[in-house]
This record gives structure tokens, C-alpha cells and sequence, in this order.
């Protein structure tokens, strides 16, 4: 079947927009037609290098969309099936899915490569094979992907919304009540307001945090972040030290939550300086792998028993995390319409990621043509 979608390949500077062919679904898989993909950031260190794929690669790793047919031996899903895509796929049986801890489930192994766990590729085009960014490549109308990348989502939800709860959402949620075990009345400070860090402000709010301090040089990421639940905003990281140690009586903050867009060791050591004894930083954004970005006192990490931590997929389980967020958005507690800032179509993935460095998104979202 014949599709349209952005690629990476070897030396582009952006994305490119190529006609590909997509093979139909082998045993345990489907063929999805996207509705909606998100704007992540994560795409962007494809392009930028601060992550290197093995090229050439469909790009996109946030989607929703519909089920058209699906392969032998599927039975989670059927054609029809309304369906939001995880980046993280979820076996059911490798030793962390087995364990409860599927947000590092063994076949996410593939997803810079692309390649199915059988070696091989689902898109083609031009006599290569071409992989999909996190087994799925959302930036493509269409995709057969793994029944473990899927979540069935009810019907009547609109996927050009839903479709943030694939990354975004549960990812930033998530850092702050999973990996952050954010309790009522802590202190929590969040670097970096973007679809992941907004997430973590609601995810923090939601907990009962007393005070969810932000900082961003961007003020339209600021004043968003205030109307999401923050109560403090800050243009940088000295600026939220200062105050929190007024808000704190000194004692510094109980978590802080690494979402900026590439992480450096800058970030991650105000973080390290703005939690107190006992605290924690989370770091889920993400950085060039070979770049060193943790330099940290041992000493004072000993001392005041600090604890730094990564966390993928907020460090949920995409299983129940996807559904519970969709559940909390008609319960009216979470917020999603208003995480959209701009749609694109496809040919625009190139402005929208232009909007995104320009700190003019909260989100984007492609929606592809019928
Ligand atoms: N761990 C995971 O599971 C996971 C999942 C998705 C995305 N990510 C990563 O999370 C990061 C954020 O993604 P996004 O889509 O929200 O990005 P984004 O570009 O939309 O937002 C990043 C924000 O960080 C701000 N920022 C940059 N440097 C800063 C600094 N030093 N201090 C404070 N703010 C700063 C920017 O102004 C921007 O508002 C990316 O690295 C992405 O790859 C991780
Ligand atoms: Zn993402
Ligand atoms: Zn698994």
C-alpha cells in the first residue's frame, strides 16, 4: 500500500516528504491509518543529530489513528478500532513488562533503529528499506506497527487530541507522580515548558503539590504554564533557586523535573542545587547519548541522600497510562485541548518543528488528510 511521510535519511538538514510503500500486517500486527501525529521534540534530535538513527527513517512517534486491517493471530484490536500508539511498546512478557515496569519493555530496543524485532523494515521506497522512529513512524499516513505499539481508545474521542496521550501527556505526567512521587504540599520545581514539561506542571498540580515552581526564558511558556496549574514562573534557574529557598525556609525543593528540549550539565546541576535533603531530579529530556551531562558533588549527594533518576515513558505503564489519561480528560482534571497550539499538514512538519524552536508551541499537531 502506497503512503506519504517524513523521513530522515543520511545528511537532510529537515524533513523530507517521500512516497513509500508500506507492507501489509505480518502475524501480531496492524495497519494503522494515522489521523494525527504530535510535534514532539524527540523528532527533532533525529534531524539534529542529537540522536542518530540508522537511516533512512519515518519520522514521528506520537500518533493516533484508525485500525484497517490487522494481521494473523491479532486479537487486541480488529479493523475499525480507534487506536492511540505508544513509543514504547509493551510485550506483556519480557522480565520488565512481566514486572510491571513496561515503560522499559525489552522490544523498545529497536526504536532508533526502526526495525521490526524480525530484522526487517515495514516501509519502502526508492530500493531501500526504510525503518519507523520508535516502530511506528507517525509522520507517515499509514504504518503497519506492532498489536504491542497500540492501545484501543473509545470512539467518540477526537484523535487530533487524543492523540497526545501516545508521548507528550503521560510522559510528563508521569515524571511528576511516577518517577517524581510527587506528594501533597511538596515543593516542585520543573526546568523546561514544552508538551513535556506543561504535562509534568499538571501531573505535579494533580498530586498536590504546594507550590509548582517553573522556569523557561520563553514568557508565553511562562504565563501557559500559570494557567496549567503552576504557581511560580521563572526566566532561569538562579531566579527559582533564590525563591525557593525563601518559599522552603531554606530547605530546598523536594523535586525537581529535567523536561528542556536538549539536556545539558547546566540544567541538571541547578536541578541537583534546588532539591534538599531526600530530594529528587528526574531527567527525562533527552541529549546526544555520548555527550556526559550528570556532574554532580558525590558527596553531597550522599550527605543529604539526594537522588537523580531517568525516566522514559514517565515512567508508566502505556498499557493503562494511555486510557487513564484519556479517562482524567472527560473527567474534565486534565487538560488536552488546550495543549494544542498550531495543526499542520504534512507538507507543513517542517514549519511546525520551525514553531516548535521558536518557542511558539506548547504542542503542534500534523493531522494528515483524509
Ligand atoms: N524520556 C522520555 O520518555 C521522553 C519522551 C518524550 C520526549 N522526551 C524529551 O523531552 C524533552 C522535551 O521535549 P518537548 O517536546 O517538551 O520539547 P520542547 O522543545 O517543546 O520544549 C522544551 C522547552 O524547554 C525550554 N528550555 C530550553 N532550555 C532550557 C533551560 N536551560 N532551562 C529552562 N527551560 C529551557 C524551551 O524554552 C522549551 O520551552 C526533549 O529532550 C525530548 O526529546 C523524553
Ligand atoms: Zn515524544
Ligand atoms: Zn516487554
Amino acid at each position: 500500500m502506497r503512503t506519504r511521510a517524513a523521513v530522515v535519511d543520511e545528511g537532510t538538514k529537515e524533513f523530507e516528504i517521500r512516497e513509500l510503500e508500506v507492507d501489509e500486517p505480518r502475524t501480531g500486527e496492524v495497519h494503522v491509518r494515522f489521523v494525527a501525529s504530535g510535534l514532539c521534540h524527540s523528532d527533532l534530535h533525529l534531524v539534529d543529530g542529537d540522536l542518530k538513527p540508522r537511516y533512512p527513517m519515518v519520522a514521528g512517534h506520537e500518533g493516533a489513528g484508525i485500525v484497517e486491517a490487522v494481521g494473523p493471530g491479532v486479537t487486541k484490536v480488529a479493523a475499525g478500532d480507534h487506536v492511540v500508539c505508544s513509543f514504547v511498546p509493551s510485550c506483556g512478557s519480557c522480565r520488565y513488562c512481566a514486572t510491571g515496569r513496561s515503560s522499559v519493555c525489552d522490544l523498545a530496543a529497536n526504536s532508533v533503529i526502526g526495525l521490526f524485532p524480525d530484522g526487517r523494515s515495514r516501509f519502502h521506497g526508492d530500493g531501500r528499506d526504510y525503518g519507523g522512529f520508535c516502530m511506528l513512524g507517525t509522520f507517515s499516513e499509514r504504518a503497519t506497527v506492532l498489536q504491542h505499539s497500540v492501545v484501543k481508545v473509545d470512539d467518540w474521542l477526537p484523535l487530533e487530541t487524543a492523540v497526545l496521550v501516545g508521548c507528550g501527556v503521560p510522559t510528563g505526567w508521569g515524571t511528576a507522580v511516577y518517577a517524581g512521587d510527587v506528594r501533597a504540599g511538596d515543593t516542585v520545581v520543573i526546568y523546561g515548558i514544552g508538551g513535556i514539561g506543561i504535562n509534568a506542571v499538571q501531573g505535579a498540580a494533580h498530586a498536590g503539590a504546594k507550590n509548582v515552581v517553573v522556569v523557561d526564558p520563553l514568557e508565553f511558556k511562562r504565563s501557559t504554564a500559570l494557567s496549567f496549574g503552576a504557581t511560580h514562573a521563572y526566566a532561569d534557574a538562579a531566579a527559582a533557586q533564590a525563591a525557593v529557598v525563601e518559599m522552603t525556609r531554606g530547605q530546598g525543593a523536594d523535586k525537581a523535573l529535567v523536561t528542556v528540549g536538549i539536556v545539558d550539565e547546566d540544567v541538571v546541576s541547578a536541578a541537583f542545587d534546588v532539591i534538599g535533603k531526600g530530594g529528587v531530579v528526574v531527567v527525562t529530556g533527552l541529549a546526544n547519548p555520548a555527550k556526559l551531562t550528570v556532574h554532580v558533588s558525590g558527596a553531597v549527594l550522599t550527605l543529604f541522600e539526594k537522588t537523580i533518576k531517568g525516566s522514559l515513558f514517565g515512567s508508566g505503564n502505556p498499557q493503562r497510562d494511555i486510557i487513564k489519561m484519556l479517562d482524567l480528560y472527560q473527567a474534565g482534571t486534565l487538560k488536552l485541548d488546550e495543549l494544542v497550539t498550531s495543526r499542520y499538514t504534512l507538507d507543513q512538519v517542517n514549519q511546525g518543528y520551525a514553531d516548535l524552536v521558536a518557542g511558539k508551541n506548547i504542542r503542534g499537531v500534523l493531522v494528515h488528510g483524509q
